[in-house]
């Protein structure tokens, strides 16, 4: 979610107008994913890198995102969204991290939608806390494969993502997911974060749709499975 201080720039508002302005995108994009049927929305809300922002606009982010859970979980809730927060969450205030501990508990077992906010998040760390993990486990005396890898990152548990959408024009992954978009069809747009709204998702997912995703195979390969069904 990039381009909240451009949105409000191009207003002549301060940056803070523009992340509460994102914090209503990030509400009318959860609706429009649940209305289409996504069963995962990943949100990189704040990233390992953020910390290196002015003091008052971090503590303004920790606050909006404080608020915003206080807010809105019980309607998450209702609506059969599963909430949960990935990154290292060591740094939190405690309130914080009681507020997104009881709202993870409280959503566990919906699952119409799995809403995740990263927060201070990054791909390098997550790697890096999945490698210590599994070091710790009981050596099984064969070589470590993916697997062993994939169950102890973040979302292990998840399937991985079908489309990266990125806001506000840049062309980077800026250390999201980084195992897990190995094979996901990237999206960037123009559109600042705050205007981003069910109509800019159709719209990614639409070229989405166009793509031709062929995890390594050919064109021909992809047409003959569609007749007989594909194995690995
Ligand atoms: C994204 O908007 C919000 C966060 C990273 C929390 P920015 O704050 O990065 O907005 P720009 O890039 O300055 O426009
Ligand atoms: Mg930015």
């Amino acid at each position: 979610m990039d381009g909240n201080g451009r949105w409000a720039r191009r207003r002549y508002l301060p940056r803070v107008a523009g992340h509460r302005q994102g914090v209503d995108a990030v509400r009318n994009t959860v609706r429009a994913c649940a209305e289409r049927g996504v069963s995962a929305l990943t949100l990189f809300a704040f990233s390992s890198e953020n910390w290196r922002r002015p003091a008052e606009e971090v503590s303004l982010l920790m606050q909006l995102f404080s608020n915003a859970l206080q807010r809105e979980v019980r309607q998450l809730h209702e609506n059969g969204i599963r909430f949960r927060v990935i990154g290292d969450l060591s740094r939190f205030d405690p309130k914080l991290v009681q507020l997104i501990e009881s709202a993870q508990a409280l959503t566990a077992t919906n699952t119409r939608l799995t809403l995740t906010v990263a927060s201070n998040y990054g791909g390098r760390w997550d790697m890096l806390q999945a490698m210590n993990r599994l070091r710790k486990e009981p050596d099984s005396g064969r070589p470590w494969n993916e697997d062993d890898l994939k169950r102890h990152l973040s979302l292990g548990d998840m399937p991985e993502p079908d489309l990266f959408i990125r806001t506000g024009g840049e062309q980077r992954i800026s250390n999201f997911l980084l195992w897990q978009l190995a094979y996901t069809e990237l999206y960037f747009t123009d559109t600042l974060w705050p205007d981003f709204d069910g109509e800019a998702l159709d719209r990614a997912i639409q070229s989405y749709r166009l793509r031709e995703r062929r995890f390594g195979r050919t064109s021909e390969q992809l047409a003959e499975g569609s007749s007989r069904s594909l194995s690995a």
